[in-house]
């Protein structure tokens, strides 16, 4: 839908999928998540010393948003310094999200570009190369295309890795964050130590329940007929997961909690050719975020007024959080 390249998500057929095959690797691969645990988990434990206990905290702001830029920048291989200047990002951006100004949303797009483009341009030697070992220098050496990437290309697969990925986080983070504070006895069950697959799972059900990535938008590439709507070709479809998540013709108790029934019919992270690489990483993430701050404390509980995220995001905004 977006005038500007995007990487793969405005691509389709072989061209998306030879894009999916160069990215998948560096969001999927076994070896790779598991030595992004171990840094996730440093960087949550770091997160929570600085914290004397009890506390009262904002989970999305305070938690959420500066593990989420901590973990992404590490993974990345990004300067430390950058950390106030992301944060500062996330929050002009999802103030120009909701303002609906695209004017201001583009101003806001064009700034994080700049910050790509200077952690590029701090690889490059005098031949251009960006010797690294991080994963920003190996993508910058990546020929699998037959070709290096350009950089626009570079900049565009970048920032679908972290401008969506960092304010979607952090909303996930609230959203699994409040559900445990009003619900003591799903705090409990998760206290117990519930094996990977089985944890997995419920943080799928509470993203079901609540997603903060709510919609997408296509255009037909040709006429075709979905569930007995016809849709011609050109026509702008408005995909709306958070609704797919809540059909009862597909989720049997939509409004009941369900990990392993409506497991299923969980479309959190799409479906299809485009469903999202990431999902194995944010999965992580959050699991790694939750489990460390349970450890931590022995009891979560809201301590004030929560607010909304407004469209076009989803879950929370504001999460006050007392941590014992
Ligand atoms: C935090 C929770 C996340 C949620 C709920 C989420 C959800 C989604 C959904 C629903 C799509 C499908 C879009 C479509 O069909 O048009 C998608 C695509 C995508 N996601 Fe995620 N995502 C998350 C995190 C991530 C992370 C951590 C990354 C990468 C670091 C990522 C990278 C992508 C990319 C590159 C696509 C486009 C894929 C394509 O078009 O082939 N996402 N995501």
């Amino acid at each position: 839908m977006s005038r500007h390249l995007q990487l793969p998500n405005g691509l389709d057929g072989a061209e998306h999928a030879a894009f999916r095959a160069l990215i998948d690797p560096y969001l999927m691969d076994g070896a790779a998540l598991q030595s992004i645990e171990g840094m996730a988990r440093e960087v949550m434990q770091a997160l929570l010393a600085d914290l004397p206990l009890p506390a009262t905290v904002e989970a999305v702001t305070d938690l959420g948003a500066k593990y989420a830029v901590r973990v992404q920048q590490r993974w990345l291989g990004w300067q430390p310094g950058l950390e106030p200047r992301l944060l500062a990002w996330m929050e002009e951006n999802r103030a120009a999200s909701r303002s609906g100004d695209r004017e201001w949303t583009a101003r806001v797009a064009r700034a994080f570009d700049e910050i790509i483009q200077g952690e590029l341009a701090l690889r490059r030697d005098h031949a251009g190369y960006p010797a690294g070992d991080d994963v920003t220098s190996r993508l910058m050496r990546d020929d699998r295309l037959g070709r290096p990437l350009r950089d626009e290309e570079l900049v565009s697969i970048l920032r679908n890795w972290t401008a969506g990925d960092l304010g979607s986080l952090a909303l996930c983070t609230g959203v699994v964050l409040h559900a445990l504070a009003e619900n003591p006895a799903l705090q409990a069950h998760l206290r117990a130590g519930l094996p990977v697959p089985a944890f997995d799972r419920v943080l799928d059900e509470l993203l079901r329940q609540d997603s903060p990535f709510v919609a997408n938008r296509r255009r037909a590439t040709q006429h075709t007929t979905l569930a007995g709507v016809d849709i011609p070709t050109g026509t702008i479809v408005h995909v709306n997961w958070t609704a797919a998540n809540r059909d009862p013709r597909t989720v049997s108790h939509p409004d009941g909690f369900g990990p392993e029934e409506n497991a299923p019919a969980n479309i959190v992270y799409g479906a299809g050719p485009h469903a999202c690489p990431g999902r194995a990483l944010s999965t992580l993430e959050l699991r790694v975020f939750t489990q460390e701050l349970l450890n931590a404390t022995t009891r979560l509980s809201l301590a004030g007024e929560t607010e909304r995220e407004l469209p076009p995001g989803g879950g929370y905004a504001r999460v006050p959080l007392r941590l014992e």
